[in-house]
């Protein structure tokens, strides 16, 4: 299921206020398609060596794909108690508590610096506010994935169209965050130059 036209007719007919709480519960839950998660945790190159983060992340089902799947740990962050719940007991029910852990909390206010990849299915102005947050917990090489919504402010360094079973057709932005750069066209030992604009 995808976000629904009504969403954004009601979106724009509500008072700042309610807008405001809109975005702060950035909306409902919209399950991405398991074999899109796939293709955007493939997108990422995602490894053993990576810690997966899913902002709102529903019933949970990126960061168990991420662990069952691509054998990394993984974390979900949710601010809705029922997905945060049924997200738990589904991670103990796989018996992925070593893998995979929910945090029930609101993501503007949470830490994703351990993330390497992380994951987005939210509007795109809920990217646009997300973004300085990303910007500025991702360390290098870190890989950003956003599903249908690109971040403002970002260059992807690919865009993608992909189907899911039922042949509907989504959108993946990949986005990278650079090394640090010690001075013009300097970078640190072991980093490659990036021809993508940083993160940051
Ligand atoms: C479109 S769904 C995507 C779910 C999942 N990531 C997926 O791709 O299947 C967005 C999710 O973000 C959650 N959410 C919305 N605002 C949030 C916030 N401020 N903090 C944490 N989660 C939030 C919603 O409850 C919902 O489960």
């Amino acid at each position: 299921m995808r976000w629904p036209l009504s969403f954004f007719r009601n979106l724009a007919t509500c008072s700042w206020k309610a807008k405001l709480t809109a975005f702060n519960h950035a909306a409902g839950f919209y399950p991405t398609p398991l074999c899109v998660a796939r293709q955007m945790l493939e997108l990422a190159e995602t490894s053993p060596r990576d810690v997966v983060y899913d902002l709102g992340s529903g019933d949970g089902r990126i960061p168990i794909l991420a662990a069952q799947e691509f054998g990394c740990r993984a974390v979900g962050i949710e601010i809705d108690d029922s997905l945060y719940r049924y997200s738990v007991a589904r991670v103990a029910e796989l018996k992925l508590e070593n893998q995979v852990s929910i945090q029930r909390l609101n993501f503007f206010e949470a830490d994703f610096r351990p993330a390497t990849v992380v994951t987005l299915y939210l509007l795109g102005a809920v990217n646009e506010q997300l973004q300085p947050r990303l910007g500025s917990h991702l360390r290098s090489g870190a890989r950003v994935v956003s599903l249908d919504f690109a971040v403002a402010g970002w260059n992807p360094e690919d865009v993608r169209q992909v189907r899911s079973v039922n042949d509907v057709e989504y959108t993946l932005y990949l986005y990278r965050r650079c090394p640090p750069v010690l001075r013009e066209g300097i970078v640190p030992v072991g980093s490659q130059p990036c021809p993508h604009r940083d993160l940051a």
